[in-house]
């Protein structure tokens, strides 16, 4: 079956499943293995482009993308008790409680998909977090997207996001395109005020998280100070090393 998926793309055509060329696909396969059962957490302060570089490496690794902003906004969405509690701190710019976000996180580690490849984006955000995501998750490596605090004010109050596909966009750094300007939305956290006490919360709880990874062995930083694309090529080049570490340490 595959060898004549493989001979049929390979004389030109585009394969059946995915529509890609031969070279794109051997790229996908390429980057699924890379993957494959890697947990990893991506962290950084709010604005970094976690949500931005996460929506780009689930679709460039058919990976699974967790983002507990996306599930505390969907449980806003839906009006549940617990969506409504967590709206309040959200507002306010500050954390969520742990028992909550450790609740989402392990009924959503209890899906089928959740056995390959995770990417989790906003979690953990505490060191409680981190140590109950230890007890439930092995975590392959922590990818740090680094943004000083003077650049991220412009970020998240120019950030614009698409209903309809979730896509992320800013008015000067990602202009959506123009026939879709009218549906975009603010997200109702995204005010100057607000993102100065979101990043009081980073630099109290979550930042010491750096260090704890560090200490594990687990942390790689990435320049986040750089174009989406720049830090993109960092993020799948952190990647490919930590699958190539992980195959070397799995052989030995
Ligand atoms: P969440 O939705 O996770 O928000 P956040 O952590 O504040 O992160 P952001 O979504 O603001 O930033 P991002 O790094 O994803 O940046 P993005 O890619 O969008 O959480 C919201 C709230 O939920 C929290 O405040 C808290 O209350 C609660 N919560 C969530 N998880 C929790 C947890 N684990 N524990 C407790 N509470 C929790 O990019 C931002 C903008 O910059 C975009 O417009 C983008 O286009 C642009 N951009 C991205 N990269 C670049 C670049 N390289 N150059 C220029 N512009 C860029």
């Amino acid at each position: 079956m595959y060898k004549r998926q493989h001979k049929k793309i390979s004389t030109g055509g585009r394969d059946e499943k995915f529509g890609l060329s031969f070279n794109e696909f051997t790229t996908l396969c390429k980057k699924i293995n890379e993957m494959k059962n890697l947990r990893l957490v991506i962290l950084g302060r709010q604005g970094s482009g976690k949500g931005t570089q996460c929506l780009r490496l689930s679709e460039l690794y058919r990976t699974i993308h967790i983002s507990t902003g996306d599930m505390l906004r969907a449980a806003v969405k839906a009006g549940s008790p617990m969506g409504l509690a967590a709206k309040e701190y959200m507002d306010a710019g500050l954390l969520v409680s742990d028992e909550v976000i450790i609740g989402l996180i392990e009924e959503r580690l209890q899906n089928d998909d959740a056995g390959q490849g995770v990417l989790f984006d906003g979690f953990p955000r505490s060191i409680p977090q981190a140590e109950s995501l230890e007890v439930i998750a092995t975590v392959s490596s922590v990818i740090s997207i680094e943004v000083p605090d003077d650049a991220i004010v412009d970020r998240i109050v120019g950030r614009r996001m698409d209903p309809e596909t979730g896509e992320i966009y800013h008015v000067s750094f990602k202009p959506a395109p123009t026939e879709i300007q009218d549906r975009l939305v603010q997200r109702p956290d995204d005010t100057e005020e607000t993102v100065r006490a979101r990043l009081g919360a980073y630099h109290t709880q979550t930042a010491p998280l750096a260090d704890w990874y560090s200490e594990r062995g687990l942390l790689i930083r990435i320049d986040g100070d750089a174009s989406i694309e720049q830090v993109g090529a960092s993020v799948e080049e952190a990647i490919a090393s930590i699958s190539c570490c992980l195959l070397y340490t799995s052989d030995a």
